[in-house]
């Protein structure tokens, strides 16, 4: 067994895993953090989109022990406390970004990163940057619209308007 330290969404855990705990099991089953979801077994499917020190990772392939020390952002820190939607939940609600749902926990934490580190992303870019993230309902006009509608947001907070 080996001892991390991992901060998830601005609380700081420590546990005993097994060497070979994936990221992803680690916070569903140790953390209990359900939001962040597993949608297959080839890493391909993005489902399972974390922040890991803010670069999105796909939390299926990469080890616990390799966040030891790091900062984990899910989804279920995305809201606020009371329950007040983050600006890209408000995006694809508004946007019709969603359908079924289940890619979407991966799809608001890299639409999180994507935006992070291109404020002004063009539509194409959008599209280049949810590649790793497969919408298996299809989904991807609403979801390209959401990010493009949050970015527009985050850009108008980040100029105080
Ligand atoms: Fe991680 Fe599909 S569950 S990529
Ligand atoms: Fe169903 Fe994307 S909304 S998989």
């Amino acid at each position: 067994m080996a001892r991390i330290t991992v901060n998830v969404d601005g609380m700081t855990y420590t546990h005993e895993v097994e060497p070979r705990t994936l990221l992803v099991h680690h916070l569903r089953e140790a953390l209990g953090k359900t939001g962040t979801v597993v949608g297959c077994d080839t890493s391909n499917c993005g489902a399972c989109t974390v922040l890991l020190d803010g670069d999105s990772v796909k939390s299926c392939s990469v080890l616990a022990v390799q966040a030891d020390g790091a900062r984990v952002e899910t989804v279920a820190g995305l809201a606020g406390t009371d329950g007040t939607l983050h600006p890209v939940q408000t995006a694809f609600h508004e946007n019709h970004g969603l359908q079924c749902g289940y890619c979407t926990p991966g799809m608001l934490m890299r639409s999180v990163c994507l935006v992070r580190e291109n404020p002004s992303p063009t539509e194409d870019e959008v599209r280049e940057g949810i590649k790793g993230n497969m919408c298996r309902c299809t989904g991807y006009q609403g979801i390209v619209s959401a990010i493009m509608a949050y970015a527009e947001t985050a850009r108008d907070e980040e100029a105080g308007r």
